[in-house]
């Protein structure tokens, strides 16, 4: 979703080059990016700053490996990392570096992963139900597909994918793979589209969206891993830096503002006269509310359009 399906546009660009420059000028100066896809945000940050140096993480060997060949010109200045972010704290300790001034998260999948029909996160092309981030993770979405009890698969399509017919949907699933299993794509599109009353297809898109959505936050554990990820990865900023992250989600969005809001509040008990210095907040928002990208932006690259960004600078260390 970060990426233009043509010219593999980062999202909102060059907001994120606006918010992260003034942590990032001074010589020394160190950026994660915890979602590295094809490296657009971090070579245009690189290039933006020539004294800064990359730890770029992602979950997706592919993206990993094209990633090392697009930054090839920033020599020993790029740090490259096969991980789940959560893992930010080991991946620090291991390079040696504990505090950063910049952290970028552009969450969900990228457009090389949607346009790639192997791996099986697009309903418009044909392929096996896989969706692993992680080709070497265990949980396929066939897996999740042919084994999840319908109430689970119900809860998984209503609250990831937001689809109002997931009863439906998952009752369908059952039913069929009591018959023989399910293996691709078009057959799981096909099923959606047959449990969707006829008016409701007719809005809003492909109504197979959603549940390849939700499917896929499931089979990549997405937001157990978003959850975990964030308060480690607000600890390693240090005083100045600033964090930068790009939703696609509600859920995804929630769970942004949610952290960056309980670092920015001030702790103090009600009722007590000053303000306990460990209570004051340790970040200031940077973003009101949620940003969006422009009508422009979405209509040259139209998976920008869910996008919501926020983003924070640390003000003070941690009491
Ligand atoms: C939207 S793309 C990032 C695109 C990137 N900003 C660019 O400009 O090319 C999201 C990337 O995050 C990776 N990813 C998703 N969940 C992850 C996780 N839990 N840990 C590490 N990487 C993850 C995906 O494999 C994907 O490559």
């Amino acid at each position: 979703m970060g990426t233009a399906s043509a010219a593999h546009l980062p999202v909102m660009r060059d907001r994120v080059l606006e918010l992260l420059a003034p942590a990032l000028t001074l010589p020394g100066a160190v950026l994660v990016d915890a979602t590295l896809g094809r490296a657009g945000h971090a070579s245009a940050l690189l290039a933006a700053h020539p004294g800064l140096s990359l730890i770029g993480i992602d979950t997706d060997a592919t993206a990993i490996d094209e990633s090392r060949v697009a930054l090839i010109s920033f020599g020993d200045r790029v740090t490259l990392v096969q991980a789940v972010y959560d893992q930010l704290p080991q991946v620090l300790a291991d390079v040696g570096v504990r505090a950063v001034q910049g952290l970028l998260f552009d969450l969900g999948v990228s457009s090389p992963q949607l346009d790639d029909p192997s791996r099986g996160f697009a309903y418009a092309q044909d392929a096996p139900l896989d969706m692993r981030m992680n080709r070497a993770g265990e949980l396929t979405a066939a897996d999740v597909l042919n084994s999840y009890p319908a109430d689970e698969l119900a809860r998984v399509l209503r609250e990831y994918g937001e689809e109002r017919f997931a009863r439906r949907i998952a009752d369908a699933v059952v039913r069929e793979r009591t018959q023989s299993p399910l293996t691709t794509t078009s057959r799981l599109a096909e099923i959606v589209r047959e449990s969707i009353p006829a008016p409701a297809r007719r809005t809003g898109g492909n109504p197979a969206k959603r549940t390849f959505q939700a499917l896929r936050i499931e089979v990549n554990g997405e937001l157990e891993a978003l959850h975990r990820a964030l308060p480690a990865a607000l600890d390693s900023v240090a005083v100045g830096g600033r964090i930068v992250a790009i939703a696609y989600h509600s859920l995804e969005d929630r769970a942004v503002k949610r952290a960056l809001a309980d670092r920015a509040a001030d702790t103090t008990p009600p009722g007590l006269p000053v303000t306990l210095e460990r209570s004051r907040p340790q970040f200031r928002l940077l973003t009101r509310g949620a940003e969006r990208p422009s009508a422009d932006e979405v209509a040259a690259n139209p998976r920008a359009s869910s996008a919501r960004l926020r983003a924070a600078e640390r003000i003070r260390e941690a009491a």
